[in-house]
């Protein structure tokens, strides 16, 4: 085609689950259904440099990670090329330079496989719209959340904003387990402009990828209870969105944080990724929720770092008791103040 080199940039954010992913089937397909809030503060942004080759026969790109050359993130790229390449038939015909980096630190324990991975599937897209410029953008969005997902499943929810759902529901009109769309309801008040203020409590290497943690689901013995419960969970959820009834909201979001966990304490092997100073934040929360009244709750993702959630109404107490009582079980002090974010941007 007509298009030799160029030059692109996205800004893809994370996301983190309230109903959660853990159990996959063959092609990246999840074995329930899953909902996030897109975050704003933690965010990959990655540039895609392309220019036209004559040998067609494989792939050819380099990966630059905060600006040094980086040989680690190839191999997962490698794959996630043999993936889409059905789908994005361009993609042996260039040269690819990936520029990437985060607005978090590398090795804070927070997944960048889901900013990442979207990112660079919306880069992506922005070549296939060069080259088909008619593509409308739900088309474009719908097919960046499938790519992405063939990436890494969660990094299909990172694409638009504020509440993604992933995996078909009998009650979201549109859920497909293909890509994520938007939550297609009315939201009320309350969950506007939620607040997650992620507490680092272990910056270390994951002691469980997320690939065998899915893999542990296949023998796993309470795998199918768990995976209605999450389909339940999603059913109570939307009612919850509506009514904006954070007690109830908070009972989902904590319930299957905890679930989450206990899916990885029951299997075979078995594994604790929380923390002593993990279980310390949990306590601390819900002895000032007792005593305050006020809706802060937390959630976690596959490791020892807690994610402390409240609404905007209550976000100047929630902060202060966050400062004064929760950061001292931080590694070095460490956490990051985020909030629930709209979706990618091209740069
Ligand atoms: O996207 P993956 O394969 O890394 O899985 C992520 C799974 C959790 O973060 C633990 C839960 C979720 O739904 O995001």
């Amino acid at each position: 085609s007509h298009l030799e080199s160029g030059k692109i940039t996205w800004s893809a954010p994370s996301n983190i689950a309230l109903v959660k992913y853990w159990g996959k089937k063959e092609h990246q397909i999840p074995e329930n259904p899953s909902i996030s809030f897109t975050l704003d503060a933690c965010k990959t942004i990655t540039s895609l440099s392309y220019s036209k080759k004559e040998n067609t026969s494989g792939f050819s790109f380099d990966v630059i990670f905060e600006g040094e050359k980086n040989l680690d993130f190839k191999p997962k790229i490698e794959t996630f090329f043999k993936r889409i390449e059905k789908y994005l038939p361009f993609l042996k015909a260039y040269h690819f330079t990936i520029e990437t980096s985060n607005t978090f630190p590398h090795s804070s324990g927070i997944a960048s496989s889901a900013s990442g991975m979207s990112a660079l599937a919306l880069c992506l897209m922005s070549i296939e719209k060069e080259l088909q410029p008619e593509i409308s953008e739900t088309y474009f969005n719908q097919k960046a959340s499938f790519l992405a997902r063939l990436g890494s499943g969660s990094a299909c929810r990172s694409i638009e904003g504020d509440l993604i759902v992933w995996g078909e529901h009998s009650e979201i009109a549109g859920s497909s387990d293909l890509f994520g769309i938007k939550y297609p309801y009315e939201v009320h008040e309350n969950f506007k402009k939620y607040h997650d203020t992620i507490l680092l409590v272990d910056k270390g290497e994951k002691q469980v990828s997320s690939t065998v943690g899915h893999n542990l689901m296949y023998q796993h013995p309470f795998a199918k209870q768990r995976f209605l419960q999450a389909e339940e969970n999603i059913t109570k959820l939307k009612e919850v969105l509506k009514t904006g009834d954070l007690k109830q909201f908070i009972e989902i979001v904590e319930s299957e944080a905890l679930t989450l966990h206990a899916m990885m304490m029951t299997s075979m092997p078995y594994f604790i990724l929380m923390k002593p100073n993990t279980l310390k934040i949990i306590h601390a929360i819900w002895e000032f929720r007792k005593n305050t009244g006020l809706h802060i709750s937390f959630t976690l993702d596959a490791g020892a770092n807690v994610h402390v959630l409240y609404p905007e109404a209550e976000a100047e107490k929630c902060m202060e008791f966050i400062k004064n009582e929760l950061v001292v079980y931080c590694q070095n002090g460490h956490y990051i103040c985020d909030r629930i974010g709209f979706g990618a941007k091209l740069m």
